[in-house]
């Protein structure tokens, strides 16, 4: 691929022309596809351009650019190796366990003593929707039986950008469920040939959207918002956007939970402070 015979030869002007086609690429892309492919860390974009030219042939930047331009539909298939879905029911459980036994009370006294029963979550870069079904279980496990006169209204928003993810999460149906210790797996799901559908009871409160996170959902008053292993593909400066987003949206008190490899730095972070460094969950200030 063109960043690599780039390298190799080391000549000053292949760099700058192969520089110059990657620009050109991601030019074309956004002009004509709407994403801004900039908000990506470039070597990591380069990766999975990189991917695609292989598969298409094609020998550099600016060919494959003429590929996609003949071939529309060779976006989709870009998009989907950009937006690497990997994902599980409660995935890595420390961190559950600590939204188990601490952050949902906590919410729910808080929402007991400003007497709102409404609970309020957005799983943003929610891939096949093994995430915000795990909050959906987590919460419904909290608030079973606690007041059956006011019944807690759940509503979690789960995004992602790309649509073929969302489908399955909307489907809801799973080869293997891996849950937490204590949570009945015959209470949250049908078991249905091979695998593992979610009960409507699961599904009832998410509300899957297709969205780019570079936009404002018109979110407000958020409890609590998961958006893990997501932050890690974004360049620095559009991390810090996604974080003011993410501050305007949450109410004060309200909880950031990231992925285990991600964290909240410079002064974009002043809106947050760390409840659980470890498990990487933030409190909106
Ligand atoms: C590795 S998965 C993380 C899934 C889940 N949050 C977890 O931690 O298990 C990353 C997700 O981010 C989504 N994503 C990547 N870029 C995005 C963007 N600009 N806007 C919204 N979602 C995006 C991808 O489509 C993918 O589903």
């Amino acid at each position: 691929m063109d960043e690599r015979a780039t390298r190799t030869d080391g000549g000053r002007e292949e760099a700058t022309a192969g520089d110059l086609g990657f620009e050109l690429l991601l030019r074309y892309l956004g002009s004509h596809f709407g994403l801004d492919f900039k908000q990506y860390k470039p070597n990591y974009l380069k990766r999975r351009i990189g991917v695609r030219m292989r598969a298409t042939g094609c020998g550099d930047y600016l060919q494959y650019r003429q590929y996609v331009r003949q071939h529309p539909e060779e976006y989709g298939r870009l998009i989907n190796d950009l937006t690497i879905n990997v994902t599980e029911f409660f995935r890595d459980p420390d961190v559950y366990e600590v939204l188990r036994s601490r952050v949902i009370p906590e919410i729910i006294d808080y929402k007991k003593k400003i007497g709102s029963y409404n609970l309020r979550a957005w799983s943003a870069g929610c891939a096949t929707g093994e995430e915000p079904y795990s909050l959906s279980i987590l919460f419904l496990e909290a608030t079973a039986g606690r007041n059956t006169q006011t019944p807690w209204m759940l509503r979690i928003t789960a995004t992602d950008l790309d649509d073929k993810a969302l489908k399955a999460a909307r489907e809801g149906f799973y080869e293997s469920v891996k849950l937490l210790p204590g949570i009945d797996l015959r209470r949250y799901f049908d078991q249905e040939g091979n695998g593992y559908r979610v009960k409507e009871e699961v599904k009832r409160p998410v509300r899957f959207l297709l969205l780019d996170l570079m936009h404002k959902p018109p979110l407000r008053h958020l409890d609590l918002i998961l958006c893990r292993n997501v932050l890690i593909y974004f360049e620095r400066k559009k991390q810090a956007k996604i974080l003011d987003i993410f501050s305007r949206c949450l109410r004060e008190g309200g909880f950031l939970v990231l992925g285990k490899s991600e964290t909240i730095v410079g002064p974009e972070g002043s809106s947050f402070k760390p409840y659980r460094r470890k498990e990487r969950i933030y409190v909106r200030t």
